[in-house]
């Protein structure tokens, strides 16, 4: 079957009207919706086998089954050399939080760390105080204010051989942005530093390929993609066994569970493993996941191609608007995620009044600090951001352009 918004959007039942209106989420870089087929997965590994890993009886083999299960999807999702080299947590930031202490151990005073103005501060602040901790210098990379993207140029002044790491995320949750994580790989490969990726913003909207990439660490999060709230980070061999986590005495020391503090969320998981088979429902019944996870995206990223344009051209309507970020001529390296300011209006009164309408939008800076801050923004409320996701429409865009000449013009 062909992918269209309205074949996915019957998968959901958060459609369906709520309060008595009929909701537009425009909120999917805050996190996207969930198909019933996942929740009742989760549902359905909760009520039946809710138990731990290696247990001598039926429902902790169905568990230590679904670990192993998940672990293989999450290597096709990224493309990882095998199922080994992911690790789960419950959440992107507290991942990056324990991989960056088991990172640093070995830094040592006046070592450099390069983290950017473009990133959410999860894959900022885990740096900056695992530098603290060893004497390391940070710096940030800025934003290239044209744009609203990275800055390469300054990225590559501040590396040289002191550096020990690059922090960078794959794409900006508030501008939509991509970085082209191949070139800073490269830059950082010229000086034997590592690469840790922030692909939370990116996974939702194109396929992760950590060995295209080349990185060193990748992580991300399942409830940006029609997942529950679950985060995942891919290790590479080379550091798999290498770095010692901070972790409790008789847990495992063996392959990925050695960086899993703790008992998993079980339920995360199974829901996990069905929406990663969601998103690959477009690429045909046979094929291995990869190859459908393949064709599914190429069909997402058609769509929201046209809903950036759709939503860039309709946008101009609007008096007195600003588009923080790529513009029509530069749709394909970004994803269809916009910072918006208006000019009289406060992104609080536009995000309250769309809110009223049932246009679900954010605003403020999304922990995207360094930006918000770049751009002189933060004390005057920050940007109001509109977000698309596969499953929004042509139309959707039309209301939330009429609703904003009311509020606005
Ligand atoms: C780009 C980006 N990185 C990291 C995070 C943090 O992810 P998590 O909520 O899984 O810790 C977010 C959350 O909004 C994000 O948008």
């Amino acid at each position: 079957m062909h992918f269209t918004p309205d074949l996915a959007r019957i998968q959901f039942a958060a459609f369906e009207p709520q309060n008595g209106i009929k909701p537009s989420f425009l909120d999917g870089p805050g996190g996207s919706q969930v198909p019933v087929r996942v929740v009742e997965k989760m549902g359905h590994y909760l009520s039946h086998y809710n138990s731990n890993l290696g247990g001598h009886f039926y429902s902790s083999m169905v568990t230590t089954e679904l670990m192993t299960k998940a672990r293989t999807y999450a290597q096709n999702l990224l493309n990882a050399e095998s199922s080994d080299q992911i690790v789960f947590g419950p959440n992107m930031t507290s991942l990056t939080f324990s991989l960056s202490r088991a990172i640093s151990r070995d830094w040592v005073e006046g070592d450099e760390v390069v983290v950017t103005a473009l990133d959410h501060y999860s894959n900022v602040s885990s740096w900056q105080q695992a530098a603290e901790d060893r004497g390391a210098i940070v710096h940030q990379a800025r934003v290239d204010e044209e744009d609203c993207g990275l800055d390469f140029d300054h990225l590559e002044q501040l590396v040289n051989e002191k550096t020990k790491l690059i922090a960078v995320t794959a794409a900006s949750n508030t501008t939509g942005s991509l970085v082209d994580i191949s070139k800073v790989v490269e830059l950082a490969k010229r000086h034997n530093a590592l690469v840790y990726v922030d692909a939370v913003h990116f996974a939702p909207h194109h396929l992760v390929d950590v060995q295209a990439w080349e990185v060193d660490f990748l992580a991300c999060s399942a409830y940006k993609f029609f997942g529950p709230h679950l985060g995942m980070a891919y290790v590479h061999p080379k550091h798999l066994h290498t770095l010692k986590p901070y972790k409790v005495e008789p847990a495992t020391n063996d392959g990925p569970g050695r960086f899993e503090t703790g008992t998993q969320s079980f339920e995360a998981l199974s829901g996990f493993i069905e929406a990663v088979e969601y998103l690959a429902q477009w690429g045909g019944k046979e094929s291995p996941i990869r190859a459908r996870l393949e064709q599914s995206f190429k069909q997402y990223e058609a769509h929201e191609a046209a809903l950036c344009r759709h939503f860039l051209q309709r946008i101009e309507e609007i008096r007195g608007v600003k588009v923080y970020g790529r513009g029509l001529e530069n749709v394909a390296t970004r994803t269809p995620t916009f910072a918006l300011r208006f000019d009289g209006t406060a992104p609080e009164t536009v995000a309250k009044r769309l809110g009223e309408k049932g246009i679900c939008v954010w605003n403020g800076h999304f922990y995207a600090l360094g930006l918000i801050k770049q751009l002189g923004l933060l004390e005057s409320g920050g940007v109001v951001r509109v977000g698309f996701m596969h499953y929004n429409t042509l139309e959707e865009i039309d209301d939330l352009i009429e609703q904003l000449k009311i509020i606005v013009n």
